[in-house]
């Protein structure tokens, strides 16, 4: 069985990630392949917790939302639980696994909030973050902050944490530079300003080449036995 494909879509609150990573799976469902879409924070013990910390429901015992530091531990295990529960085993039943963020969202958002400067915070988030099964593409849908927040509004709904004008920003140069602090991931920008279905049509192109490159690669792959057995062959004794 061929490891399927992990695919990560990230962007600031209210890029429309959620959206995309439904309309993704829908268009892969009919298209007969096997998908399983996810989010982060997950709907396990560590990511129902974060959301009450999101929803501002948990605190600390001063009434403070938790610091940066203990967010993105709690992050990452529930980053790993995740990846022990479902992503590594979805994977490998051969399915597409969408994600709804990932740890970009992490090295941005607890980076950014934190009080180390963010070079050096992005060091920590990674490092804490290596038990991180690695996507095969990540997909970040760019728009202007001010859009962004125009679509949080008309959504409803209380604010949560980093729902914040100056820090959604930050985050906006911040995922416009994502390949800085992920170089060894293939990250792909679509333009989040446009239409639902033109970007859903963008996501698509990203998605099909990567296809295209892992069967490529299978090929090569299958390539290389075949020449291995041969030289096999031809090395065994003659009787
Ligand atoms: P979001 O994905 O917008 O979900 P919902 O639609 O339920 O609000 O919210 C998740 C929030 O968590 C978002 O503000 C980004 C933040 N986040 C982090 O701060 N660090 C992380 O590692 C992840 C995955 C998310």
């Amino acid at each position: 069985m061929n490891r399927g494909a992990f695919i990560v879509i990230e962007g600031i609150d209210g890029s429309g990630t959620t959206t995309q990573t439904a309309l993704l799976e829908k268009r892969l469902t009919a298209s007969g392949r096997a998908v399983v879409s996810t989010r982060e924070p997950t709907g396990g013990p560590v990511g129902s917790m974060i959301r009450q910390v999101l929803t501002k429901r948990l605190r600390e015992p001063s009434g403070a939302p938790f610091n940066a530091s203990t967010m993105a531990l709690l992050f990452a295990a529930d980053r790993v639980d995740h990846g022990a529960v479902l992503i590594t085993p979805a994977l490998a039943s051969g399915a597409v696994v969408i994600s709804d963020r990932y740890d970009h969202s992490s090295v941005g958002y607890q980076g950014l909030t934190g009080k180390l400067p963010f070079a050096e915070a992005a060091f920590w988030l990674r490092a804490i973050n290596t038990r991180a099964v690695r996507p095969d593409l990540v997909v970040v849908v760019d728009i202007d902050p001010r859009e962004a927040e125009n679509r949080r509004r008309a959504r409803g709904g209380a604010e949560e944490l980093y729902e914040v004008a100056a820090l959604q920003a930050h985050l906006c140069t911040y995922y416009s530079n994502l390949s800085k602090y992920f170089p060894e991931d293939t990250i792909v920008h679509v333009d989040g300003s446009r239409g639902t279905d033109d970007v859903g049509a963008a996501i698509d192109r990203a998605v099909q080449a990567l296809f295209f490159r892992q069967l490529e690669q299978r090929k090569a792959g299958e390539l290389e036995e075949q020449l291995e057995e041969l030289l096999e062959d031809n090395r065994a004794p003659k009787p």
